[in-house]
């Protein structure tokens, strides 16, 4: 068990854990720059909070973790700060397939992988296939993801088959939703963003329809277990409706 844990048997008594969360990773930056060190030093420390958290989310039983670490828009920045990021990436991917199966891990990434180095979509491959064999917590990593270039790449994906005589029924939301990087994964019932915005940016406009979102000041290098639990804690006190109204 790991040692961050703080409530882990109130959250299993309390069974309404959101299945899966989705987060958007943000502040590392202004975190380095409290700190007066170069941005990818906020990233380094924010690839670590993302190792905790997961590792916490997979302890307290949540099933699905999203998290939006380069977006397509990402590209404008400092190429030493994208190199820094790729690099981290890098780590962390064969850190991942070293240690899958142990730890009974699945990993996917989101995001058009076309435009990454060779190794690291080979490093991507790799981990697809491992997750193959593996039946357990799920983290999904946004890797030059757009939530509006997802839709359209559905969209695009849907006509191709629908041109091509594969799909002959008239399209639903679920039909729709299996052309999504997350096909067969349930939509976020909690979407995190910590670092003080309140906005999308992108992430998930398609499955974040009903989610419920947690805004936090906390900078992402920051966010511990501690911070997850409150999020938790605020979602369980959210009436969702899905558009309805209750009996
Ligand atoms: C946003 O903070 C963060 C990013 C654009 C990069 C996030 C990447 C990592 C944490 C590294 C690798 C990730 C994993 C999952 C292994 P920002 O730079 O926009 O912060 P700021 O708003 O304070 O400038």
């Amino acid at each position: 068990m790991a040692e961050n844990i703080t409530n882990n048997a109130a959250w299993e008594q309390a069974k309404c854990l959101p299945r899966h969360i989705a987060i958007i990773l943000d502040g590392n930056g202004r975190w380095a720059k409290k700190r007066l060190l170069p941005r990818n030093a906020g990233h380094l420390a924010g690839s670590e909070t993302f190792r905790n958290i997961a590792t916490y989310c997979k302890e307290i039983g949540i099933e699905y973790l999203t998290v939006y670490a380069f977006s397509t828009e990402n590209w404008k920045r400092p190429e030493e700060e994208v190199g820094g990021i790729m690099k981290l990436l890098d780590k962390y991917l064969h850190e991942a397939i070293r240690d899958m199966r142990e730890k009974n891990i699945r990993m996917k990434v989101f995001g058009d992988v076309s435009r990454l180095s060779p190794q690291l979509q080979q490093l991507i491959a790799e981990t697809d296939e491992i997750s193959k064999d593996i039946e357990g917590f799920q983290a999904n990593i946004c890797i030059n993801y757009g939530g509006r270039a997802e839709i359209v790449r559905a969209a695009q994906a849907y006509a191709e088959d629908y041109a091509a005589g594969k799909v002959t029924d008239e399209l639903t939301e679920d039909m729709f939703s299996n052309y999504m990087y997350s096909a067969g994964i349930p939509d976020p019932d909690l979407l995190i963003r910590p670092g003080g915005e309140y906005r999308l940016s992108n992430f998930l406009l398609w499955q974040c329809a009903y989610s419920e979102f947690y805004y936090t000041d906390t900078l992402w290098p920051d966010f511990t277990p501690q911070e997850l639990d409150k999020a938790i804690e605020a979602y369980n006190s959210r009436d969702r409706r899905f558009g309805g109204v209750k009996p």
